[in-house]
C-alpha cells in the first residue's frame, strides 16, 4: 500500500503481466469488466482478501464476488446443478453472477464469502479482465473499485479518485460498456432468486429458466438478510436524490430521462434523450458523480420505466435516495 496514486496503466501484455505478478504477491490490483471497474486480489489469499476489506472499508459480512477464467473453473470451486450450467451456457462470459455452494476443499478465502457456505462466481466477458484472469490463474476476488456505499466506477480515473492509494496500479480501458454491476442470482436454493438486479436483465434470465424469485420486491428484497451486502448504505451521492420528479427547482440539478425535460434546472444532464435503457444505464453513475459536484442543493431524478435495464437503474437510484439510517454499515 503506498501514499502515492497508482499508475493508470493502458492494457498491454506487459501491463497484464505486472498485474497478474502484483496479484500474485498480494497485492491490490484495479481492472476494468464490462459492468464496473473490480478492486482484484487472489482470491485464495487471506491477507490479500482482507485487504480488499481494508481498502474499501467495506463491512466484513458483505461476501465479494469471485471472478473466473471459465465455467470449468467454476465446476472447481462451486456445485454447479442443471439450472447454474444453463444459465453458464447462455451468459457467460457476461454480467451474471451466480450463487451456489461452495464445494468440499474450495480454495477461497473464507473471508471473501464472509464465512458463508455459498460463493458468489461470475465470468467476466470484458477482454481485459479475461487477459488476467488467464494470465493470473488463480481466481480473482473483485468489488466494485470504490470506497463502501459510494458509486461504483465507470472509469479508471473514478477509481483513482477513490482508491487510488490503496491499490499497486489501475487497469485502464476506458469508461466500462454497462455501466451497472452484474446481476446476482442465488442458486443455492430450491428457488432460483434475484438478490441484485443488474446489467442481465430479468427477463432475458427468465426467458431462459423461468420465472425468478423476487423480482417484484424492489427495495425490500434488498434489505433482507438473504443477500448480506444489501445492507450497507449503497451507491449514494453526497446530495440527497429526489425521485419521481416532474418539476424542478433552481437550485437543484436534474438527471433527466427521455425528451420531455422540465426546465429551470441548476444543471441538467439527461440519461438517455431517445429513452434507451441501455444507453441510460451506461451514464447513469458517471452523470450522478457530475450532478453530485454541481453545486446543487440536491439532485432531482424523473421516472425511469420499470421493465428490463429500468428495475437495475431505478435499483440504484433508490438506494441512493434512501435515508442513510435505513442502511446500517
Ligand atoms: O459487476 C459486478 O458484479 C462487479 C464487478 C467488479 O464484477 N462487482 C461487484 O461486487 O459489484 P460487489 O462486491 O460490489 O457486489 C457483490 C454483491 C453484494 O451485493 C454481495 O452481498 C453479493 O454480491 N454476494 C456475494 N457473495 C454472496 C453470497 N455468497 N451470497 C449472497 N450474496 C452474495
Ligand atoms: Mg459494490
Amino acid at each position: 500500500m503506498t501514499a502515492t496514486t497508482a499508475p493508470l496503466l493502458a492494457p498491454t501484455t506487459e501491463s497484464i503481466a505486472a498485474a497478474a505478478a502484483a496479484l500474485r504477491a498480494g497485492s491490490l490490483v484495479a481492472f476494468p469488466t464490462e459492468t464496473v471497474y473490480g478492486l482484484g486480489a487472489d482470491a485464495t489469499d487471506d491477507r490479500a482478501v482482507a485487504a480488499i476489506f481494508a481498502a474499501k472499508d467495506r463491512p466484513s459480512f458483505n461476501p465479494l464476488i469471485i471472478h473466473l477464467a471459465d465455467q470449468a473453473a467454476a465446476e472447481a470451486l462451486v456445485e454447479m446443478d442443471a439450472r447454474a450450467r444453463i444459465l453458464a451456457t447462455h451468459f457467460w462470459p457476461g454480467p451474471l453472477t451466480l450463487v451456489l455452494p461452495r464445494r468440499e476443499g474450495c480454495p477461497v478465502s473464507l473471508l471473501a464469502s464472509a464465512g458463508l457456505d455459498t460463493l458468489a462466481v461470475r465470468v467476466p466477458r470484458h477482454p481485459v479482465a479475461a487477459r488476467l484472469l488467464k494470465a493470473f490463474g488463480r481466481p480473482i476476488a473483485a468489488p466494485s473499485a470504490n470506497p463502501s456505499g459510494r458509486l461504483s466506477p465507470t472509469t479508471a480515473a473514478h477509481v483513482a479518485e477513490g482508491l487510488g492509494h490503496r491499490v499497486a496500479m489501475i487497469l485502464d480501458d476506458g469508461p466500462t460498456a454497462i455501466g451497472l454491476e452484474s446481476t446476482v442470482i442465488d442458486l443455492s436454493g430450491p428457488d432460483a432468486r434475484l438478490l441484485r438486479p443488474g446489467g442481465l436483465t430479468a427477463e432475458e434470465i427468465e426467458a431462459v429458466i423461468g420465472p425468478l424469485a423476487g423480482v417484484e420486491a424492489g427495495l425490500g428484497a434488498a434489505i433482507a438478510p438473504r443477500s448480506p451486502g444489501m445492507l450497507e448504505s449503497h451507491y449514494a451521492p453526497a446530495l440527497p436524490l429526489r425521485l419521481e420528479a416532474a418539476s424542478v427547482e433552481p437550485d437543484e440539478a436534474l438527471l433527466a430521462f427521455g425528451l420531455r425535460v422540465p426546465p429551470g434546472a441548476r444543471k441538467t444532464l439527461n440519461l438517455s434523450p431517445a429513452g434507451d435503457l441501455t444507453q441510460a444505464a451506461a451514464n447513469l453513475f458517471a452523470f450522478l458523480r457530475r450532478l453530485d459536484a454541481s453545486g446543487a442543493r440536491g439532485i432531482a431524478v424523473m421516472r425511469v420505466p420499470e421493465q428490463g435495464l429500468g428495475r437495475a437503474i431505478n435499483d440504484r437510484l433508490r438506494r441512493a435516495a434512501a435515508p442513510r439510517s435505513a442502511f446500517p454499515a
